[in-house]
Order: C-alpha cells, then sequence, then structure tokens
C-alpha cells in the first residue's frame, strides 16, 4: 500500500493493471481508521449494557475513556463499573469513572471539569445513560414520568450544555445521542419513555443547528431491543415477538450498535449530522 494513500486496498499505479505475476495484496482489517488515540470520549451510564459496550469499543481504539453512573434499584452498578474501569484500562488507555447523576447540572459540569482535568480534553459525548418506567398511561405517576423525562432528555442536554463550550472552542466535537425505535413506535405503557426519547430526538437536531457552525456534530442512533440487563425486566413474550418481528430476525448485540455510534464519531461520517440511525434489525419496518 500507498504510505500516501488513506486506503489500505488502493494501488499506487495510478490506475493501471497490476502485473499478472504480482500478489493480490489483501485489505488489512482496519477497525479504526483515524487515530481515536490521544483523544478523549464521555460515555453517560458506561458502567452498564451498551453504554460499557460504547467505551470498551472507544478504548480498542485508543481513546481515553470517562463514564459516569448512578446505582439503580436491584442492580449492582457500582460493582460492574469497576469491571467496566478495569476492562478500558487493559486497552492500554487513560480512564476515570464517577457516580454522576445527568439530573443534576451542577454535578455533570463538576464531572465534566474532572475529566478535562485528569483526561486533559473531550473530544466525543455519548449520551447513553436511560432509565424505563413503565405503566399504563392512566396509571403513570407523576414521579415516573419526571424521572424518565429528566433523564433521558434533561441529562442529554446537561452533558450537550456542559461539554459545548470545551467543543466550541476547540472547534471539533462528535456528540451521539442514545434515543430508542420506541420513540417512532411505541409499545404499550411506555408513554414517559417514548415521549423522552421523541424529545431526544428533538434535542439532537436541535443541538445539530446550534453547533454546527463550531464544528461540532450531533446525531442519534435509536436502537431496536438490544440484549443488555435492561432487557430483563421486559416480559419474555416482548422480546420474543421483538424477534419474530424483526425483519433480520434477531435482538441486538451491544456492538451492534456501539460500532454505529463509532462510525458517527469517524471522519468517515463528518457531513452527517442532525440524524437518526434506526440500528433495529427492521423492527420498525414490521
Ligand atoms: N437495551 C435495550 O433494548 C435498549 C433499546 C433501545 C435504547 N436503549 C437505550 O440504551 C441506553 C442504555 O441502556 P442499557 O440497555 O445499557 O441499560 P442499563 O440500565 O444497563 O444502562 C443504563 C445506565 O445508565 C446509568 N444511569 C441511569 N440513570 C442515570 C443518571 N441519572 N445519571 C447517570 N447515569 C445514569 C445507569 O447507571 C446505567 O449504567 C439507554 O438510554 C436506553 O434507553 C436500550
Amino acid at each position: 500500500m500507498s504510505p500516501s494513500s488513506p486506503y489500505p486496498w488502493s494501488s499506487s499505479g495510478g490506475g493501471r493493471a497490476a502485473p499478472a505475476s504480482a500478489v493480490q495484496e489483501r485489505p488489512q482489517p482496519q477497525r479504526h481508521p483515524e487515530a481515536l488515540r490521544g483523544r478523549v470520549v464521555i460515555v453517560t451510564g458506561g458502567a452498564t449494557g451498551l453504554g460499557r459496550a460504547v467505551a470498551l469499543e472507544f478504548a480498542q481504539g485508543g481513546c481515553g475513556v470517562a463514564f459516569n453512573y448512578v446505582e439503580l434499584p436491584g442492580r449492582e452498578v457500582g460493582p460492574q463499573a469497576l469491571l467496566t474501569e478495569t476492562a478500558i484500562k487493559a486497552c492500554g488507555v487513560p480512564c476515570y469513572s464517577a457516580l454522576c447523576d445527568v439530573r443534576e447540572m451542577d454535578l455533570v459540569e463538576h464531572f465534566v471539569t474532572e475529566v478535562r482535568n485528569k483526561l486533559g480534553g473531550i473530544h466525543y459525548l455519548v449520551n447513553n445513560a436511560g432509565v424505563t418506567h413503565d405503566g399504563a398511561l392512566w396509571r403513570l405517576t407523576p414521579e415516573a414520568w419526571s424521572e424518565v423525562m429528566d433523564t433521558n432528555v434533561g441529562g442529554a442536554f446537561n452533558c450537550i450544555h456542559a461539554v459545548a463550550p470545551h467543543m466550541r472552542a476547540q472547534r471539533f466535537g462528535k456528540i451521539v445521542n442514545v434515543a430508542s425505535h420506541q420513540a417512532f413506535r411505541p409499545g404499550f405503557g411506555i408513554a414517559n419513555y417514548a415521549a423522552s426519547k421523541a424529545a431526544l430526538i428533538g434535542l439532537t437536531k436541535a443541538a445539530a443547528v446550534d453547533l454546527g457552525s463550531a464544528g461540532i456534530n450531533v446525531n442519534a442512533v435509536a436502537p431496536g431491543f438490544v440484549k443488555t440487563e435492561l432487557l430483563t425486566q421486559l416480559p419474555r413474550e416482548v422480546l420474543e415477538r421483538a424477534e419474530h418481528e424483526s425483519v433480520l430476525g434477531r435482538v441486538a448485540e451491544p456492538e451492534d450498535v456501539s460500532r454505529v455510534i463509532l462510525f458517527l464519531c469517524s471522519e468517515a461520517a463528518r457531513h452527517i449530522t442532525g440524524q437518526v440511525i434506526i440500528v433495529d434489525g427492521g423492527l420498525t419496518l414490521a
């Protein structure tokens, strides 16, 4: 491969056919074509599930990782955070993790300051922290409504608000919000969750407009069902129906989504902003 070529498969022969005797050069696997090395990502809710997969995806590319989390009822998030931190550090990159509730703007600002001090900057933000609190609409309490809206949309707003000055100053930044296919096709009993994810998509587009002139891309992914602990809270028949209804006949592994997030943070996606990529195996087509 020509050293000047960004493409592992391109020939250096100016378009001429290679001699018949030449050994065909096979493309080398290049999962992370441009350097994430030396850069820093913040992944909210990065201790578990999809957030952990995203954190590891960036770490494997050489990117420093900061993540935050809160304890959740019936879940051992703290110990999971330690495991995630260990796995990230095993990739040879720095990691900073902390308990930080994204609903609290002052805590988020403190977290962002700590990330800058400890890891030296912020280049990517993945707003992954999210909760559910399901119930038939007529039984949803104001608390259940606020908890989900404040975390899923308010938390993302707080984090974008906190990183925006730094990203604007460096005229570089990639932000990806984790929405859901339920924003487009809600199931029963998730009025708060569906509304929060639809609002998150609205926030994605508005933030893309406000931050675009500073060289910051803001996009969203809308996963279908993903195999994480969150999914174990759903009735088994919901999952079986999802598998059956998905065009691809499967439920996503966390990596099916984290790789799309990585793509949206890459140079290959530099001209994409304000968009939502639905990663649902065709569930919303059914
Ligand atoms: N699993 C799925 O099927 C699925 C499908 C579509 C979208 N999503 C979205 O993906 C994201 C991750 O979900 P998951 O399946 O990995 O669930 P999860 O419960 O394993 O992860 C959620 C994480 O968010 C953190 N968190 C919750 N509230 C927080 C707060 N106030 N401040 C900081 N951190 C907080 C938790 O500590 C946890 O680590 C969520 O936004 C979810 O809505 C999941």
